[in-house]
């Protein structure tokens, strides 16, 4: 069994995106998802796809969830629900890799639909509110979720502080 590990990085107040696009592109963060992800599947909504700069992401299995039966995305599989993802994201392989575990990258609506099965997260905690955000991840329940490990925080000058948590299923 493969494991499901959600993957987000969430403001002070759950806020993860705005006008289609992420609050902060924080180096960072954004080295920490290409180390976790790399040489896994990765399962995605069309928004978030489509907000990518480079698609698709390399040395990964990219799927998209869209309702649309006639959506073309080059270079990803695409799932029309996320079980239909979750099915080939478990019968696939990634080139020259052993990985057994899937990422949920987002967005908002592919994250609340996934948290009731995801065994794993790891959050990107920002320490910083977004007012003006649209997009929100789903309340990480302390009843659900254990938090098993937390970087130090990592501090850049140029954009807000940020630290590292992994959540295990209780
Ligand atoms: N901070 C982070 O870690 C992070 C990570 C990822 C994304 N984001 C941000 O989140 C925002 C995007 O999130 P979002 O919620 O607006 O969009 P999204 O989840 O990326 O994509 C939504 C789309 O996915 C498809 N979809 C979702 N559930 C489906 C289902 N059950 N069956 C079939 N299709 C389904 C639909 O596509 P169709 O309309 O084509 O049918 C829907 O419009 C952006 O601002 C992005 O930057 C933040």
């Amino acid at each position: 069994m493969k494991t499901i590990t959600i993957i987000a990085a969430i403001a002070r107040n759950n806020e993860i995106g705005r006008k289609g696009d992420l609050l902060w592109h924080i180096p960072a963060d954004l080295r920490h998802f290409k180390t976790l992800t790399q040489g896994s599947t990765v399962i995605m909504g069309r928004k978030t796809w489509e907000s990518l700069p480079k698609r698709p992401l390399p040395k990964r299995c990219n799927i998209v969830i869209t309702g649309n039966r006639d959506y073309e995305a080059p270079g990803a599989v695409i799932a029309h629900s996320l079980q239909e993802a979750l099915e080939i994201a478990a019968n696939s392989a990634v080139e020259n890799t052993s990985s057994s575990r899937i990422f949920i990258i987002g967005g908002g609506s592919i994250y609340s639909e996934a948290m009731p099965l995801a065994d794993k997260l790891e959050i990107t905690h920002i320490d910083a509110d977004a007012p003006d955000a649209d997009t929100f991840f789903p309340v990480i329940s302390p009843q659900e979720w254990r938090l098993i490990s937390e970087s130090a925080p990592e501090e850049d000058s140029t954009t807000p502080s940020i630290t590292f948590r992994t959540y295990e299923r209780k």
